[in-house]
């Protein structure tokens, strides 16, 4: 019999040592330490898969030198009880197998005992115990370690697929929530711009085609000319548009040329620079839905934007969570062939 706490906080703040009656990802300490409160999961970890500006951070304090970047891992998380990055305050997310599920959610959860999960929820407030750093990977940030992390009932993992090699699977989750969205809001016959043609940009092209159907037209604004030659290849648009996203007024004009005069009922920005948001603004109808999924954007620059144009869009920020996301982008790597191994080749 595993000894389990009581119930803590369905968020965590019973696991915050400092400053209390903060939650996790605000806490500058967690408390790491075993048995799991009763709504708890206990997964064994096999990789952390460090972001970017965090890895690269650490990689550049360290000179790439991988037993000065074991130490410095396992220095904050052990000063933490997480993997927050000091500097940039991101964390990443994890692989690993669940050893325990507390007794008070087995039945609200959909993962079992000795399920291989990755977690969508950000390392940054996650409980974490690190024994021994195994391996760093240079380049993609990801480090195989010996330890454990610890999820709240609220924390979310999903399965990862048999069917999908798991450097896919992982790469996948990650943008997960834009083709889910873009599949949640698009309807029959509708004109849409997809703006970015990257990994999220792809996956709702996908989406949009699927379903406008055959009334409706799906655009893709895209400045890279390999990009445009593989959304046109992969047949993901009716039309692309090869243009800088920065310039609104030269997209405006070439996407009422795509369209016949009129604008897009559904925007959906996946660029990964700044100064987009005016572009998308104009290109859509006054009764039209943005949805900025690009992390590039400014919550003023596109409020006061669309202010100043005065255009009543309504205004999405990019969830990067929105129920059966994961699953959704698993299932169009099935369904596509040619999509898939365009996204191994560029992306994994
Ligand atoms: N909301 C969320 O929860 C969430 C989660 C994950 C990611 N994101 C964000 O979503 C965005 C897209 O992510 P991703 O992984 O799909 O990025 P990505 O693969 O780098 O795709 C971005 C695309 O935009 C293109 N682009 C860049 N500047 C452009 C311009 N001026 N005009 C037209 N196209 C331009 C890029 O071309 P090049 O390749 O030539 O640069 C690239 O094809 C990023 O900002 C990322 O941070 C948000």
């Amino acid at each position: 019999v595993i000894y389990m706490r009581k119930k803590g906080d369905v968020y965590g703040a019973h696991r915050v040592i400092e400053p209390v009656g903060y939650l996790p990802q605000q806490a500058i300490k967690l408390d790491n330490s075993l048995p799991i409160y009763s709504n708890e999961i206990l997964i064994d970890v096999e990789y952390l898969l460090i972001t970017s500006t965090a890895f690269r951070r650490i990689k550049e304090q360290c000179h790439s030198d991988i037993s000065k970047m074991k130490h410095e891992f396992t220095r904050i998380v052990d000063e933490k009880g997480k993997f927050q990055d000091p500097v940039t305050g991101s964390g990443g997310m994890l692989t690993g197998t669940i050893r325990e599920i507390g007794v008070s959610i087995q039945n609200k959860v959909n993962v079992k005992k000795g399920d291989k999960i990755a977690t969508l929820v950000s390392l940054s407030l996650t409980p974490l115990k690190i024994k021994e750093i195994q391996e760093i990977n240079l380049n993609t940030g990801h480090l195989k370690i010996e330890g454990y992390a610890l999820l709240f009932e609220k924390g979310l993992c999903v399965k990862l697929p048999n069917d999908l090699p798991e450097n896919l699977a992982v790469a996948l989750m990650d943008i997960a929530g834009a083709p889910a969205m873009t599949a949640k809001t698009v309807v029959m016959g509708q004109n849409v711009i997809v703006f970015g043609a990257g990994k999220a940009g792809l996956l709702c092209l996908y989406e949009a085609m699927k379903r406008v159907g055959p009334t409706g037209k799906v655009i893709c604004v895209e400045y890279d000319s390999n990009k445009v030659e593989l959304v046109k290849t992969l047949n993901l648009a009716h039309q692309v548009i090869q243009i800088d996203a920065t310039k609104p007024l030269e997209v405006l004009e070439r996407v009422k040329e795509a369209l016949g005069g009129d604008l897009a009922d559904v925007s959906i920005n996946c660029v990964n620079v700044p100064d987009t948001e005016m572009a998308t603004i104009i290109s859509t109808k006054d009764s039209g839905i943005i949805y900025f999924f690009s992390m590039s954007t400014t919550f003023s620059k596109a409020a006061l934007g669309a202010e100043g144009a005065g255009k009543s869009v309504k205004m999405l920020i990019g969830n990067g969570y929105t129920e059966g996301h994961a699953e959704l982008a698993f299932q169009i790597m099935r369904e596509n062939e040619k999509l898939k191994e365009a996204f191994k080749k560029y992306f994994v």
